[in-house]
């Protein structure tokens, strides 16, 4: 009977494995951000890869391309609707009421680091699995905190040299002011609707904000003849996206107004803002944000307002410039049983004094040790024979300059922390 060629099981269409080679990047710039977050004030919350689906229907909003075409959502085992978060921040909204986060502290700063899903046509920039870094803010209604939260988006891209970007910024409105904008764009777009795609002649009577989200060529140059919802803006709001701007302008940051850039999610109100690069072409949005102050209170709970941003951690990463910086690594290389003893055991001291060291354990001669340190990129290697098991002292080779020198056990680690 012949064996049935094995089927070569490969990632799932849109998902990107992070390899070794990328890992040391996205450590640099999550630890980056840690580091900006908890100078601002943040704290880490972590929540379930995993929700009830009503949470995304109520909260990033049922007319949204996010929850009405690309949410992985499953039946479980009981028979539950279970979704693969498409976002994060009705996830945090959820988090706060189940723990009565708002009865301890407010106003309350959290940040957040993880994978999201989204069933969406994958291409570059976009992916069915990607990352996000999520900041969220509660309880803050002054327009300065919009305006912080730019800033340190800001910080953060400069911290990590990152240029030729642009920040977008623009008012949605709120309950009070957006009735009347929507009665208008509805006219606006039933005026063109044989022009436009099936699915935004659909959001006409559905949401016709969602129509700025398509992006078919044709819809998207319609709908720049649609009227702003800056012209909508009651004084409430008005006043609230002026002093954004004044706050963004004492802090120096340049900015472009796009009265058109109502984002892609339901829950916004008031304060939205996008960063974009020319350097990452049709997917350029590295990061997207704003205000929902209704989200908290739809949920159930008490009437706290909502601002925050996430970046997409696969775009940021593609235009973050990134050289390794490299610690001092130690390679131990070895022949005879009694020296491999010896090597553990010193690889175990050095390890412990903070040097990175690796000891292999493969049946290879000197030769090809030597070698396979200089592959792997070793400043130094410690050589390990009989006799220098015998007299306690080894050979030490900086493998940049190619000295070799003899030195005792203890002396290894003053030898490789030396300034050179
Ligand atoms: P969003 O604009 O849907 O906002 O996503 C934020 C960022 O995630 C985008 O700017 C982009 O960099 C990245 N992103 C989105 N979809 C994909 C994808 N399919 N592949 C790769 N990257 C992607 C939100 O998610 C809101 N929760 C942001 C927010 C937080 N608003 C208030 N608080």
């Amino acid at each position: 009977m012949s064996a049935k060629p094995k089927k070569k099981i490969t990632a799932i269409k849109g998902t990107k494995d992070i390899l070794p080679s990328e890992a040391r990047k996205w450590q640099k710039v999550e630890s980056v951000a840690r580091e900006i977050f908890e100078l601002y004030g943040y704290r880490e919350i972590r929540t379930p890869v995993f929700e009830a689906t009503e949470l995304f229907e109520k909260g990033t909003g049922e007319t949204s391309d996010v929850v009405t075409k690309e949410m992985y959502t499953f039946l479980d085992k009981g028979g539950r609707s279970l979704t693969l978060r498409p976002e994060y921040t009705p996830s945090v909204v959820r988090a706060i009421l189940d723990h009565s986060l708002h009865l301890k502290s407010q106003p309350m700063r959290y940040y957040f680091f993880g994978p999201m899903f989204r069933h969406d046509k994958p291409q570059k920039g976009r992916y069915r699995q990607f990352h996000q870094i999520d900041i969220e803010v509660f309880g803050e209604k002054d327009p300065a905190i919009d305006a912080e939260i730019v800033e340190m988006a800001d910080f953060l891209l400069k911290r990590l040299n990152v240029t030729d970007t642009e920040i977008l910024v623009n008012s949605v409105g709120c309950k009070a002011c957006r009735p009347p904008y929507l009665r208008e764009l509805k006219q606006a777009a039933e005026a063109v609707r044989e022009d436009l795609c099936p699915d935004c002649q659909r959001k006409i009577d559905l949401n016709p904000l969602r129509i700025f989200d398509c992006k078919e060529e044709a819809c998207r140059e319609m709908s720049q003849g649609f009227p702003k919802v800056t012209d909508f803006l009651c004084p409430d709001c008005e006043e609230h996206f002026k002093l954004f701007c004044v706050y963004l302008g004492s802090y120096g940051i340049a900015y472009r107004l796009e009265p058109r850039m109502v984002r892609g999610l339901d829950y916004y109100t008031k304060t939205t803002f996008e960063i974009i690069s020319s350097k990452l072409g049709a997917q350029d949005a590295i990061l997207g944000g704003g205000r929902y102050d209704d989200m908290m209170k739809e949920f159930g709970g008490p009437d706290i307002c909502g601002i925050g941003f996430a970046m997409g951690l696969e775009r940021f990463l593609s235009i973050v410039p990134f050289k390794e910086e490299k610690e001092s690594f130690l390679y131990i290389a070895f022949l005879g049983d009694a020296a491999k003893n010896a090597g553990m055991e010193l690889a175990r001291q050095l390890r412990k004094g903070g040097i990175e060291c690796l000891i292999e354990y493969r049946d290879r001669n000197l030769k090809n040790q030597m070698s396979r340190a200089n592959k792997l990129g070793a400043d130094w290697v410690l050589i390990i024979g009989e006799d220098e098991v015998k007299a306690n002292r080894y050979q030490l080779k900086n493998m940049e300059t190619g000295v070799q020198q003899e030195v005792g056990a203890d002396d290894i680690l003053t030898f490789i922390q030396k300034p050179s």
